[in-house]
C-alpha cells in the first residue's frame, strides 16, 4: 500500500505515511481503512469509543463433504469480524431448523454431492429443514453461496433448494444466491462482500474490506496454496499392477521439502495437470484456430494445454457454444425438455466432438476460450503419513483411458501423472485439508477400513500413522479389486503389517477370480458377527473409493448387518448409522 503522489499531503507527510504503512500487516491495513472510513462518514462517535456499540451477530452455516465449504466458512468468519460483525461458524451436522430460526443474520455455504444430494454430514439437517416440521424463520436475513461443479447436471442443487426453502420458511433473502463452479474463490469473495454489505445492521467500526482486499487475508499465511501451487519433484513412480492386469494404478512419491506444505493423514493432495498435446491439437484443428494466436502473452496452443478444461462437455458448454454457432440440430438437442437425450449424446464425447459434429465457421479465439472452464485441479487421497515419510507425499492414482466414438480418450490428471511426468519432473500441487476423514482421537479406538481399488490410499496412510505413533487400537482392512495376482495393491506392505501386528485383520475380495463376482460388501456380510462385535466395541468405520456404486452397496451391507445382529428394524439400523456419521464414527471419502 502506497500513498499516491497526487494525494493531498506534503512530500514529508507522504514519506512518513508510506513508512508507517509499509510496516502494517494486512489486518492492520484493513482496520485502518475501515477506521478512517468510519471517521469521515461520521459513523464513529469519537476516537477511543470505537466498538462501543454491540457488533451485529452473524451465523455462518456450512455443509461440506471434502472441506471446501468449511474452509470458506472459516475465511468468511475472519472477514466478517473485520467488517464489524460478531460471527460464528456452525456446521449443518450440529444444528436444526429450530435452533437456526432464532438467528437474525445468516450466511449459508453448502456444496452438492452424489447426484444433486447434500453432503453426507448435512443430510439430517437438510431433510429436517425440507420437512413439514421445519421451524419458521420470520426474523432471519440470509444469503446462500452454493458450491458445485457445472459438469454435474444437478449443478449446486443443494444450495438452490436451501435458498428456496429458507424463503418459503419466512426468512428474508438480503442478497442473491451465488452458484460457484470448481473455481469458487472469486465468486465467493464477491458474494461475501455483497452479502456483508447488504445486512441491514449497524456495524460499529465499519471496516468493510475494500474490493480485492481479501486476497491478502485469504491464504492464511501459506506460501503455497491453490492460487500458488508448489512444483513438487517426482521422486518415485511405480506401476502397482502386475503384467496382464486390465488396470493401471500408479504409486507416486513427491518431494515436498522446502515447500512448507504440511498435511495430516486423511487429507488429499490437489494436482494441477496439463492437457495432452494430442487433445490440444484436436481442438485447434476442429476449431480452425491457429496454434500461434496470442492470448495473455502466450500462444493459444500453450493456453489450451495449461489454462483451460478442453475435454469436458456439458449442456452448459454446448449452450454457450450455440449462442454463436447457431446450429439448429444442436439447438434441438439442447431443448431443456430433452435433457436425457443430450446426456446420452454427450456420454463418451468431449469438446472436440461438439466442434466436429456441429461445426461453426469463423469461430474466434474469444468465442472458444469464452465457453471453456479454467483447468480444474484433481484431488488424490494422500497415501502416506508424514511421520513415516518426512518431506514426502505419496499418491495412488488410477490412469483413466478409454475409446469412444472412434477416438482414444484419456483422463487429464491421471494420465498427466502416468504419461507426462517422470522421476525428476515437477508436478504443481497443494494440500486440500479434509477434517471429515480423520483417525479416531483416541489411539486405542478400533478401526474398520473399507477401501477397494484406489480407495486403499488413505488407509495406507492411516496404518503408517498408527504404527509411527504406537497407537494401540485394532485395525481391520477390507480391500478389493479384480484379480489377486495382478491387482493386490501394496500387497507386501499389508503382509508385513499383519506380521508386525500393525494390521490385525485383512479381508480381500477379488471380483474376477471366480465365476461369480465377489465385492467388499460380500466380505462384510461374511464376517457380519465379528464386524458387529467390533462396532459394539466402539470401532470407527471408514469407507473410501467409488461413490457411484461401492459406497452405497457398502452402506446397505452395513445397515443389514446392524439390523440383523443388533436386532433392529431397518429404520433403526439406518438411524444407528446416521448417529455414527454424526459422531464421526462413520466417515466416507468417496468420489
Ligand atoms: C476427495 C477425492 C479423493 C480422490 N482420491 C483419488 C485417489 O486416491 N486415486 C485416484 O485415482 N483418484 C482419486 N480421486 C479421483 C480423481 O480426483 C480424478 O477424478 C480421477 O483421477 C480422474 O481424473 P482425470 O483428470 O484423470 O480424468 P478426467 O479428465 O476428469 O476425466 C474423467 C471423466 O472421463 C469420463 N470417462 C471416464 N471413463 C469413461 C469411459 N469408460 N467412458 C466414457 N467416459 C468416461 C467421465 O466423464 C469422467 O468423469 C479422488 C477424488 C476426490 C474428489
Ligand atoms: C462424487 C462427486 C459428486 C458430486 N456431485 C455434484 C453434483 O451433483 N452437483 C454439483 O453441482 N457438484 C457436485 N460435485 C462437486 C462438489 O460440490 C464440489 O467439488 C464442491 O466444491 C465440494 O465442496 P465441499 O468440499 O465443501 O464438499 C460432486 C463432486 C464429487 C467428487
Amino acid at each position: 500500500m502506497q500513498i499516491p503522489d497526487n494525494a493531498p499531503f506534503s512530500p514529508e507527510q507522504r514519506a512518513a505515511l508510506n513508512q508507517i504503512l509499509a510496516s502494517f500487516t494486512p489486518e492492520q491495513q484493513v482496520w485502518v481503512s475501515g477506521f478512517f472510513c468510519g471517521v469521515t462518514s461520521g459513523s464513529l462517535p469519537a476516537v477511543g469509543t470505537v466498538g462501543a456499540a454491540a457488533p451485529a451477530e452473524l451465523t455462518i452455516l456450512f455443509g461440506t463433504e471434502s472441506g471446501n465449504c468449511e474452509e470458506l466458512a472459516d475465511k468468511s468468519k475472519k472477514i466478517a469480524a473485520k467488517s464489524g460483525f460478531k460471527p460464528k461458524v456452525v456446521n449443518m451436522s450440529e444444528t436444526d431448523s429450530k435452533k437456526l430460526s432464532k438467528v437474525k443474520n445468516l450466511l449459508v455455504i453448502v456444496s452438492t454431492w452424489g447426484d444433486g444430494d447434500p453432503p453426507d454430514a448435512a443430510t439430517e439437517f437438510y431433510n429436517e429443514i425440507m420437512g413439514d416440521g421445519a421451524a419458521k424463520f420470520s426474523d432471519t436475513n440470509f444469503s446462500v453461496c452454493a458450491l458445485g461443479d457445472t459438469s454435474y447436471e444437478q449443478f449446486c442443487e443443494t444450495g438452490k433448494r436451501l435458498d428456496k426453502r429458507l424463503e418459503e420458511l419466512g426468512a428474508k433473502r438480503i442478497y442473491d444466491r451465488q452458484d460457484c463452479d470448481l473455481d469458487y474463490e472469486e465468486p465467493w469473495e464477491k458474494w461475501l462482500d455483497g452479502a456483508l454489505k447488504a445486512f441491514p445492521v449497524e456495524k460499529p467500526a465499519a471496516v468493510a474490506a475494500p474490493a480485492g482486499g481479501f486476497a491478502t487475508l485469504a491464504p492464511g499465511g501459506a506460501a503455497y496454496s491453490k492460487k500458488n501451487p508448489f512444483p513438487a519433484e517426482v521422486s518415485e513412480k511405480i506401476l502397482l499392477n502386475g503384467t496382464g492386469s486390465a488396470k493401471e494404478t500408479l504409486h507416486l512419491e513427491l518431494n515436498l521439502e522446502g515447500s512448507g506444505l504440511q498435511y495430516e493423514v486423511g487429507d488429499a493432495l490437489a494436482v494441477v495437470p496439463e492437457n495432452r498435446d494430442k487433445d490440444v491439437q484436436r481442438v485447434l484443428k476442429a476449431s480452425g484456430l491457429s496454434a500461434n494466436t496470442q492470448i495473455d502473452g502466450k500462444t493459444l496452443a500453450d493456453a489450451l494445454k495449461t489454462d483451460f478444461d478442453i475435454t469436458s462437455l456439458t449442456s452448459r458448454i454446448a449452450g454457450k457454444y450455440n449462442e454463436f454457432a447457431k446450429n439448429k440440430k444442436l439447438a434441438a438437442l439442447l431443448d431443456p425438455t430433452k435433457k436425457k437425450e443430450f446426456a446420452e449424446w454427450a456420454w463418451g464425447r468431449q469438446l472436440v466432438d461438439l466442434l466436429e459434429e456441429f461445426p461453426c465457421k469463423n469461430i474466434s479465439m474469444d468465442n472458444l476460450t469464452g465457453i471453456l472452464r479454467k483447468m480444474a485441479p484433481r484431488l488424490y487421497s494422500i497415501a502416506s503419513s508424514p511421520k513415516a515419510h518426512e518431506g514426502e507425499v505419496h499418491l495412488t492414482v488410477a490412469a483413466v483411458r478409454y475409446d469412444s466414438h472412434g477416438k482414444d480418450r484419456v483422463g487429464v490428471a491421471s494420465t498427466y501423472v502416468a504419461d507426462m511426468v517422470d522421476g525428476g519432473d515437477k508436478v504443481p500441487v497443494y494440500v486440500h485439508s479434509n477434517k471429515n476423514f480423520r483417525l479416531p482421537a483416541d489411539p486405542g479406538t478400533p478401526m474398520i477400513m473399507i477401501g477397494p481399488g484406489t480407495g486403499i490410499a488413505p488407509f495406507r496412510a492411516f496404518i503408517e500413522e498408527r504404527q509411527a505413533t504406537g497407537a494401540s487400537g485394532s485395525n481391520w482392512l477390507f480391500f478389493g479389486d479384480q484379480h489377486y495376482t495382478y491387482d493386490f495393491l501394496y500387497q507386501l506392505e499389508w503382509q508385513e503389517y499383519l506380521k508386525e501386528g500393525a494390521l490385525d485383520r485383512l479381508d480381500v475380495a477379488f471380483s474376477r477370480d471366480q465365476p461369480e463376482k465377489v465385492y467388499v460388501q460380500d466380505k462384510l456380510r461374511e464376517s457380519a458377527v465379528d464386524l458387529y462385535q467390533w462396532i459394539n466395541d466402539g470401532a470407527h468405520i471408514y469407507v473410501c473409493g467409488d461413490a457411484s456404486r461401492m459406497a452405497q452397496d457398502v452402506h446397505t451391507a452395513l445397515a443389514e448387518i446392524i439390523a440383523q445382529h443388533g436386532k433392529k428394524s431397518p429404520e433403526d439400523a439406518e438411524a444407528f448409522l446416521a448417529e455414527m456419521k454424526k459422531t464421526k464414527r462413520y466417515q466416507r471419502d468417496v468420489y
